[in-house]
């Protein structure tokens, strides 16, 4: 029988559970809102670390839940993920303990993760889970090594490079300050083992909460073998506990974008003020100026030129040889070929054709205070400057819109026809 290369993938992983602690209450970040809801280039964090568990193989997820636990299982609805509660936010080995009797019948192994490490890639979670399927170890953790571990619980090991435990910021001595081996805070436990040794855990006394950090003695002192899968950036490392970080993530995932596309074959003038989201796709050899938003879903073709200080937003496409020039936003819109967009102009709902010229500060009035109406615009109209299309309305092909006219709803303009004044009237037909 053939096997297909999806099969494989899922049976490998077939014995592989995750769990994802989002109980936290995320006191540095000054919220009411669940930290795990915070969004990163335009995502929850949650959202963002399913899809790359869901993207590594993994299809079973439990979410420990606690703080705001009903806007998270919101959330959570869509994509049909077990919650648990934790009533009491006791800390990390708490919320773990929560999650277990989703495992009773299950014999394999746990990936732990937290939500507020969220940029982890694909790559080093199968990275992780490779390891620790071959270390056999009962546990196997992520380390990374990084200039800066502040913060962090640091991997201490002994003279043979075996690791004894992890000691957090707060109880580290000045030596194990130094260490610069930091807990990501993605783990990889046999589930019995895990258990097992979790109910051994004691409250941290400074700071009265279960460490799942403090499992790793625990193990140590039962001689049941310790791993560790150390090949993880220092940026995917990164903990979200404050606004600061949350910045920080966003850069990071932002760039992580646009060096994508730069690969891709798309210029970008200044990287470091383009704004581009995850779904957004852009062909090779268009320019991208300074100062330039892409939101949402968003296709552009090759060779157009984008900004300086253009909004693009979710469900456009724009075919190639296109020019969005300065403070233009688009939205919902299709634009066809060699179409000149170039000064202050906003394109709501619009489908305008090939080889158009919009002039500067035209404007499709889409809302009309209850529903987003369509404007059509054909292909080789011409826009004139100041124009405003109350929508529903249709331009005909070549169709010419004078500048400062007002087109009202419904009166549409016959191909090649000529309106001018306010309300447009037409002038002449060619
Ligand atoms: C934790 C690790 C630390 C590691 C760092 C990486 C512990 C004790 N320490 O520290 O070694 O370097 O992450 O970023 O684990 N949570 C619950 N319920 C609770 C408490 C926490 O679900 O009662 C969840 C949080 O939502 C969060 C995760 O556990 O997703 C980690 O908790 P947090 O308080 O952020 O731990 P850190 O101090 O950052
Ligand atoms: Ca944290």
């Amino acid at each position: 029988m053939k096997t297909t290369r999806y099969e494989i993938r899922d049976r490998r992983y077939e014995n592989i559970r995750c769990v994802i602690l989002a109980a936290g209450l995320g006191t540095r970040m000054n919220t009411n809102l669940p930290k795990a809801l915070h969004k990163i280039g335009n995502e929850m964090m949650l959202e963002r670390l399913i899809e790359t568990v869901k993207s590594s193989g993994i299809s079973h997820i439990v979410v420990v839940v606690g703080y705001g636990s009903e806007q998270v299982e919101d959330i959570l609805k869509k994509y049909n993920i077990n919650t648990i509660r934790q009533n009491k936010l006791l800390g990390s080995a708490d919320a773990v303990k929560a999650a277990k009797r989703y495992f009773t019948k299950f014999t394999g192994s746990l990936l732990v993760l937290y939500t507020d490490t969220p940029l982890i890639r694909k790559a080093t979670l199968k990275g992780l889970i490779n390891r620790h399927r071959r270390s056999g170890a009962a546990c196997t953790l992520l380390a990374a090594d990084v200039n800066s571990p502040t913060g962090y619980g640091r991997v201490i090991r002994d003279s043979s490079g075996d690791i004894v435990k992890i000691v957090e910021e707060k109880d580290a001595t000045v030596h194990e300050k130094d260490m610069t081996q930091i807990n990501v805070g993605a783990y990889c436990f046999k589930r019995k083992e895990l258990f097992d040794v979790l109910a051994r855990i004691k409250k941290n006394p400074k700071k009265g909460e279960f460490y799942l950090t403090d499992i790793i003695k625990h193990f140590r002192d039962r001689g049941m073998p310790i791993s560790s899968y150390d090949k993880c950036s220092e940026e995917e490392a990164l903990g979200i506990n404050s606004r600061e970080d949350l910045s920080a993530a966003e850069k990071i995932i932002r760039m992580r974008k646009i060096k994508q596309l730069m690969e891709g074959g798309v210029t970008f003038i200044d990287p470091e003020t383009a704004y581009i989201d995850k779904k957004v796709k852009i062909a090779k050899d268009t320019v991208v100026y300074p100062s330039v938003v892409i939101q949402g879903e968003v296709i552009i073709g090759k060779n157009c030129r984008i900004g300086p200080f253009a909004k693009i937003r979710g469900k456009t496409e724009i075919d190639r040889n296109c020019v969005i020039g300065n403070f233009v936003e688009v939205v919902r819109s299709k634009i066809g070929e060699n179409t000149k967009v170039k000064h202050h102009v906003y394109l709501g709902d619009a489908y305008v054709g090939n080889d158009v010229n919009i002039g500067a500060g035209a404007i499709t009035a889409n809302y009309d205070g209850k529903r987003k109406n369509r404007t059509t615009i054909k292909s080789r109209a011409f826009i004139g400057v100041g124009a405003i299309l109350i929508a529903p309305v249709k331009i005909g092909e070549q169709a010419v819109v004078g500048a400062g006219s007002v087109v009202t709803k419904n009166k549409d303009v016959p191909d090649k026809a000529t309106v001018i004044g306010v309300p447009a009237r037409v002038l002449r037909k060619k």
